[in-house]
This record gives C-alpha cells, structure tokens and sequence, in this order.
C-alpha cells in the first residue's frame, strides 16, 4: 500500500529512539522502495548540529543498528541526501521559522514525538501558532503515555487542544510486531479457532514478556516507573486485549479500537494475592537492581505476575495470567492459550492428562504452533504424546521475506493515514483507570517487592500463585 509523500519531522532526532530505531527503520524503508523520492526526514533538536553532523550521525547510526548486509554506501549516502536538521528551542522561539522554512507545502507533515512527556503540550502549541501543522498533519508520540490517569488525561487535554484525534498517533511498537499482527488474522480469518474461543473451550490464557536485559542506564526513568507502568499497562494489556477482544465488525481504526476498548473496560479489578512483584538481586557476576536503579531502598518491581479476569460472557472465571520481568533466565516473549482436557478421556488414566496449547510466540523465533495430542508412535498401545503442529514464520514464509521491524512498519503506516495499530485516547485512559487502584494499593501497603535471583525465572510467589490452582506456568526458553 503506497504512502503519502510526506515530510517528516523527528523532534528528538538525535535522542537514543531516533538512533536505534526510526532512523534505521526509514533507511530500510527506503532501501525497499516505499519512501517517496523527495520525501524530507527533519531531524530537530536541542544539539547545536548542523546538517552535515546529523547526516553523519544518521550515517553511524544506520551503520550500528542496521542488519548488516542492509548497509550499502551508496544507499545510505542517497537516504541521507533527504535529511536536514534544525536546532530547535522546544519551549522557546528559536528554530521555529527555520524548520518551516524547511518543509514542502501539498505533502502530509508528520510530526514525530521522541521527547518526554512534559514536552508535548510545548510542541503541539508552537506547531501549531507557527503555522507548521495543518489540519491534514499528523502527530506521533511515544510512551510513556502519562504515569497515570490525571497525567495521561492532562497529555490528551494539551495534544486535543491543536490537533483532532483523528491526526494524533500513540505509538505501542508492540503492536508492530509481525506476530502480533499474526494474532488477528490467526483469529479472524480462520474458522478453526473462534468457535472454542471461550471459556468454555479455554482453562486460561499466559501472557509471559521475559527480558533478559535489565535497566541499566536508564535507571532513573525505570525507578519511577516499574514494571507495571514500563509494560503492563501498555503492551501487555495491549496483547490482552487482541486475544481476548470480540469479532470487529471489520479490520478498521475504530472498530477495532472500540473492541479493544471494552476488554479493558471488562477487565476486574485485582486482589493482592494475584499480584507478585519482584525485584531482581545480585549474584556473584550481576548487580542487583538496587545498585543498578541507584537507590539502595528502591521499592520498584522489576518483575510482575497478575492474575486477571475478564468480566464479559466470553471470559467469565478464565484466568489469564500475565508475567514480564527484567533480568530473567531468556529472552522470551509469547501467548499461550490453553484449552481444556477432553470432558471424558477413553484412554483411561494411564494415557494421562493433556491439553491443546495455542501458543504465538513474539520473540525470538516468532511463530506459533498448535499442541495436540497423538498416539505414541510404535507398537506400544494407546500410548498418547503431545507434539507441536509448527509454523514458524521462517520455515513458512523463507528467511529472505523482507519483514519489516516494528517501527518501520508503525511509522509507514502514519505515512499512510493508518490507525489500526496505534492506541485512541480513550484506551490509553481506560487502561490507566484500570492500573492506578493496583498501583495505589500495593504503595499504601507498602509492599515490598520479592527477591529473585538474575537469571531465573522470577521469584517463587509467582509460581505459587498458579500451583494454588491446580497450574504451572510454561517454561521461560529461548
Ligand atoms: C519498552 C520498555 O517499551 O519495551 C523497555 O520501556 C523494554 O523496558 C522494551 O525493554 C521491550 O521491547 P522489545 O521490543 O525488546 O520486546
């Protein structure tokens, strides 16, 4: 699908984000083809630069972050010919009438948010009495989206006030994911699936986020955060909502987004023992979280575990079960829907207990496979295995299919007037709605976060909270 030519502004142009992410990912994309000839990638920002250092930066960037064999001179040297850089003063004058200068009129200028929070309010006034923005210019801002509901609301307020929320993107890249995508066609355009998606067909449903990275270097952020702010009340409740959300009428900004909408606005609240936070400690080799958020007494979870409940006919008394952490045994990142035993086994009890398992695995290795069960092969009897029906993506689609990474596909999809995969509003809001009581909860008790050791799978609570009822969580692997 082609995109609109565009300008692209990126405030925060030379910030980490920028770097790592959106500048490698619009080289790709223009490696493929799908930037327009003359589209203009601005980068503004505090740096006293000129264009010639950020094309250099952007050179070093592609170089560092870029899969290697992407990196052709002449590819990269043509990409950086369509970049410029402004200074800008974001809450100050200056700079101002020179981005203008810099941008084409009759194309979509977009407006990339890669700054904090407390910037936003700032840029979207000056865009806007500059006249830089037009009522076809689109907005994109990055998490954190708000640390809560007040602060989330106050963020809307300021971006509402000079742009529709029909212009205004909130980036979760986790929606980007190819995976998480597979999610919805697996879904929807299979008729296998969506008549057992239920409770009563389902036992509960895993979401597990395993990181094995920790916050190192980005400690001060992550202290006032914690776990649930940095990735439950985002991407995970975003996995959330695509596995639990009704049939949308169809595959539309709105009406998948109303979906999604009311599985948060279904979603019970939580009681403490369906909560285990953790922290993760030192070992021999590694420094606790402690020493790496710089402070010795810090209460902030590195790990959460929740049980939740959806209150709607579909999910009634399914637990689903969510976990992410920092520092744990893999990086491993997958959904896994677990169905219920057969009503009545005719093996006996010797062929043992199974169960179906959806599982969508998000990284690494994305695929998903189905678990079902078959007779042991051999002359042994009735003899009953578990085996995977595979399909990962790599076998089935070939390495050299050109999958975009998230960010690409996220940032050309604002090319395209696209918002499907980007969170309204009212969902932001709502999901904090639903965070703030267990954030408040667990700091009025002043619960302090479990111990677990870096490199396992989190601290022991978590497992027993399942084993109280009769479950055991899947293994974390790679
Ligand atoms: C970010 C969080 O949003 O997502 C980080 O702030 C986290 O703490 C990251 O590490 C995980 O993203 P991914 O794509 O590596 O799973």
């Amino acid at each position: 699908i082609p995109v609109d030519d565009f300008d692209l502004v990126i405030f925060g142009g030379t910030g980490d984000l920028a770097r790592r992410k959106i500048l490698p990912g619009l080289y790709r994309r223009y490696c493929s083809g799908q930037m327009p000839a003359d589209a203009r990638i601005i980068g503004a920002a505090r740096s006293d630069f000129g264009t010639a250092e950020f094309r250099d930066m952007v050179r070093d960037a592609i170089n560092e972050f870029s899969q290697k064999n992407d990196c052709d001179e002449n590819k990269i040297e043509q990409f950086l010919g369509q970049l410029h850089y402004v200074t800008i003063d974001a809450k100050g004058e200056d700079g101002w009438a020179e981005l203008k200068g810099l941008m084409r009129d009759g194309v979509v200028k977009s407006f990339y948010f890669s700054v904090a929070p407390s910037l936003f309010g700032a840029l979207a006034e000056r865009l806007h009495t500059n006249e830089i923005s037009d009522k076809d210019s689109r907005i994109v801002v990055e998490k954190p989206f708000g640390r809560d509901l007040e602060t989330a609301k106050a963020l809307n307020a300021d971006l509402a006030e000079h742009f529709d929320e029909t212009q205004i993107y909130r980036i979760d890249h986790y929606l980007g994911k190819e995976t998480v995508q597979n999610l919805m066609a697996v879904r929807f355009g299979n008729i296998l699936f969506e008549p057992l998606w239920n409770a009563q067909f389902i036992d509960h449903i895993q979401i597990t986020v395993a990181e094995t990275v920790g916050v190192g270097g980005r400690g001060e952020y992550y202290d006032r955060a914690g776990a649930m702010r940095d990735m439950v009340q985002n991407h995970l409740m975003q996995l959330l909502c695509l596995i639990a959300m009704e049939p949308p009428s169809k595959y539309d900004p709105d009406a998948v987004r109303d979906e999604k909408l009311k599985v948060i606005r279904a979603l019970e609240p939580i009681a403490p023992h369906h909560i285990v936070r953790g922290q993760y400690d030192a070992t021999e080799t590694e420094q606790s979280y402690r020493e790496d958020a710089g402070d010795p007494k810090s209460r902030t979870e590195s790990y959460i575990a929740l049980r939740c409940e959806i209150a709607n006919w579909r999910w009634a008394n399914t637990p689903i079960y969510m976990r992410t952490g920092k520092k744990l045994k893999a990086r491993a990142s997958e959904i896994a829907v677990v169905f219920k035993e057969t009503p009545h086994s005719i093996f006996g009890e010797e062929a043992g207990k199974h169960a179906n398992v959806l599982r969508i695995r998000l990284q690494p290795n994305e695929g998903i496979t189905l678990q079902v069960t078959i007779k042991e092969p051999g002359p042994g009897g009735m003899r009953l295995i578990d085996v995977p029906l595979d399909m990962s993506f790599a076998d089935a689609l070939g390495d050299e299919e050109d999958v975009p990474d998230a960010y690409e596909r996220l940032i050309m999809d604002v090319m395209r007037g696209n918002q499907t995969l980007f969170m309204r509003g009212d969902e932001v809001e709502a999901a904090w709605a639903w965070t703030d009581p267990l954030i408040n909860g667990w700091t009025a008790r002043n619960d302090v976060p479990k111990l677990y050791d870096v490199g396992s799978a989190g601290p022991s609570d978590a497992d027993m909270m399942l084993k109280r009822e009769k479950r055991a969580w899947r293994e974390i692997k790679e």
